[in-house]
């Protein structure tokens, strides 16, 4: 061994900087001090609906698990966001929670109730497909939560939306520049 060897003994490959997947502000605390039922309704749509938190966070896990060795780079990205999406769904939840309901895995519209369900994510398994597939996924949810903000009127509810909907904008932003890459 010569001296270059033995300087490298040890030696640490560069960190790899990580592909950021939330916005940068810090989450507003959820504290709801009005109950509401009406507002439970947008908000299970938003859990549970098959363009829901649930699915998203299925989806993702999935789609990571099945491009690991192919895309390693990509599938590491949609775990980290699938995580993201789970904190998202715990913000859900306390807010229903906080408006009298409990976070059901079934969206409720038009007096119907849907329980959340296995066929509700995409499991195409071509790389092209899943990425347009949660590019617009992100965009649609991303759309609905500014919606959201803007017509619910507790603020605090508003807020967290909102502040959700920034990490959708991050999402859509990484998808966007994946599809342009592949
Ligand atoms: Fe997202």
């Amino acid at each position: 061994m010569n001296s270059r060897n033995i300087r490298n003994v040890g030696a640490q490959p560069a960190p790899v900087e990580k592909i950021a997947v939330t916005a940068a502000s810090p989450y507003p605390e959820v504290n709801i001090t009005m109950k509401n039922p009406q507002l439970l309704i947008p908000l299970s749509l938003d859990l549970a609906s098959a363009g829901g938190e649930l699915t998203a966070i299925y989806q993702y896990v999935y789609q990571s698990i099945m491009i690991k060795e192919s895309h390693p780079l990509i599938s590491e990205t949609l775990m980290r966001i699938a995580i993201v999406e789970m904190h998202h769904l715990n913000l859900m939840g306390q807010m229903m929670k906080g408006l009298g309901g409990s976070p059901r895995a079934v969206s409720n519209f038009a007096g119907r109730s849907t329980p959340w369900n296995g066929t509700m994510p995409s499991y195409t398994k071509d790389i092209k497909r899943m990425l347009q597939v949660d590019l617009k996924g992100e965009q649609d949810t991303y759309h609905r939560y500014l919606l959201q903000s803007h017509r619910i009127s507790d603020p605090n509810i508003s807020a967290v939306i909102h502040r959700i909907a920034e990490d959708e904008e991050v999402h859509i932003a990484i998808f966007e520049k994946f599809i342009a890459e592949l």
